[in-house]
């Protein structure tokens, strides 16, 4: 009979077949052809990264552990020692630049692995698969810096959890967060140890998880549809590609899809165009300054960088973007919404200047006519989102050790909605902040569980006799206000 070669298997099956490989296979795989290359290249191959782990030979690519789960300590101190010898080496090279002369030790050796593990991420890897990221762990990464973090925030806008503990990264590296809103999906952030993060972390974090406190409207109100026609968020001016002549007003509105019980709530914008205003837009520009845009922030591009014509739009943003990689979070973004089309004939290469861009998983409630409006407002006992799909889900937030932040940095998380899904707030060892700013925020986190709840034991603060106090008297390497005593 007539054997079958493995090259003309459809590209489902190889998916498949790849699913059981670690990314040591994987990247192998990757050099044999181009065919195979691209198969690699498949979101669902990469769900869960932990470059720090497999630069030291541990492939495990599983979801994330559980929250309180302590890590192993001799795999931390190992880690820890790495990082040490890695500076000291570092250091030294920079002053005699002899870099061969250096002693190359197993722990120098590692660390330089894993930099170029993460380096090879970001530029050949992440481009292709970032959107389908969920898990990122560089715990006690000594190779890191903020630049890396801010392209890999930059590249992965879909993070549900993030790992950063005893990290030197500063508050450049989560800028993507306030100015793209890269940071919506995020349930899970560790920044444990990380001494240089101030509250300017905390106010960009905050507006990347959106604005809950922004009016919403119920399906059942008679207005609804009728808001959304008067009070557009933004407006888009369309163009006929080959005139060039305006073809009418276009709005930004948005589907949401929440899935009860599930990890995150979907949304997709959807452009609509109204029919009963196919005229000249030139008062776009006004309407934006009437009205803000998507995002929570006025003058801010909000999530898709869609502004009224004349100040900014998705392409203009795009062509603001120095670097490649800001393109490319742009595409990827676009890219999980549906298609990577703006509606503008100056910057799409359709034949048709109109388009609709719809997420996948997005379910349209048509209204009748080509020109239809596509809205499903979130019923009562639904999660609270604005209408730029902020759902701010953070469960999880770990500051230990963080000494700079202070009351205006919680402050910054209480606002916009709070949290109200946070279990676990972790401030050990937070020396400025005082029970003013504790109270401020504990009231906006109603799903806080006084065992998940750590602060320093000379504050008294909100819950102070049920909370779990200072996790880091005992600890001997992250900063406590008892450390010595
Ligand atoms: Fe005060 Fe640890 S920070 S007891």
């Amino acid at each position: 009979c007539a054997s079958t070669h493995i090259s003309a298997l459809p590209q489902e099956v190889m998916v498949r077949l790849f699913r059981y490989l670690g990314p040591e296979d994987l990247c192998r795989c990757s050099q044999v052809c181009h065919a195979w290359a691209e198969v690699v290249k498949t979101g669902l191959l990469w769900r869960h990264l932990y470059p720090v782990r497999w630069a030291r030979g541990d492939y495990y690519r599983g979801p994330p552990g559980e929250p309180d789960q302590d890590p192993d300590e001799d795999w931390v101190r190992n880690l820890q020692e790495e990082g040490r010898a890695y500076q000291e080496w570092d250091e030294d090279a920079d002053v005699d630049e002899s870099e061969e002369a250096c002693e190359d030790t197993l722990a120098i050796s590692a660390v330089r692995k894993e930099k170029k593990l993460l380096n090879g991420m970001i530029q050949n890897l992440l481009p292709a698969v970032g959107s389908s990221v969920r898990t990122l762990s560089l715990a006690y990464s000594a190779a890191v810096s903020s630049k890396m973090v801010r392209q890999i925030l930059s590249l992965c806008p879909n993070l549900i959890h993030l790992d950063l503990t005893q990290t030197d990264v500063t508050d450049s590296a989560f800028e993507s967060w306030a100015e793209l809103g890269a940071c919506r999906t995020l349930e899970h952030l560790d920044l444990s140890g990380c001494e240089k993060i101030t509250d300017y972390t905390l106010k960009n974090l905050s507006l990347g998880l959106g604005d809950l406190t922004t009016p919403r409207l119920s399906k059942n109100s008679p207005d609804c549809k009728n808001k959304l026609l008067k009070t557009p968020p933004s407006a888009i001016k369309l163009l006929d590609k080959h005139s060039g002549y305006s073809l009418g007003r276009a709005r930004t509105a948005l589907v949401f899809k929440w899935r009860p019980g599930g990890r995150s709530m979907s949304c997709s914008p959807v452009w609509v165009l109204d029919p009963a205003e196919l005229a000249d837009i030139e008062d776009a520009a006004d309407w934006t300054r009437r009205e803000g845009v998507a995002g929570h922030n006025e003058g801010r591009s909000g999530i898709l960088g869609v502004q009224a014509g004349g100040r900014s739009c998705c392409c203009r943003m795009m062509r603001s973007f120095r670097t490649d990689i800001g393109s490319t979070y742009l595409q990827q973004l676009y890219g999980t919404l549906g298609e990577v089309q703006c509606g503008h004939s100056a910057c799409c290469s359709s034949d048709t200047a109109l388009r609709t861009v719809k997420g996948a998983q997005c379910e349209p409630q048509a209204t009748g006519g080509n020109t239809e409006l596509w809205t499903k407002c979130p019923s009562e006992g639904e999660s609270r989102t604005d209408q730029s799909g902020a759902c701010r889900a953070l469960r999880f937030l770990s500051l230990s050790g963080c000494y700079q932040i202070t009351d205006f940095g919680l402050r910054c998380l209480s606002q916009a909605g709070g949290l109200p899904l946070l279990e676990h707030l972790n401030l050990s060892g937070c020396l400025f902040i005082t029970e003013v700013g504790l109270h401020e925020l504990v009231s906006v986190c109603p799903s806080l569980k006084d065992e998940h709840f750590y602060y320093c034991d000379n504050i008294n603060g909100p819950h102070a006799d049920r909370a779990s106090g200072c996790q880091n008297l005992q600890c001997g390497f992250r900063v406590c206000c008892r450390s010595g005593e």
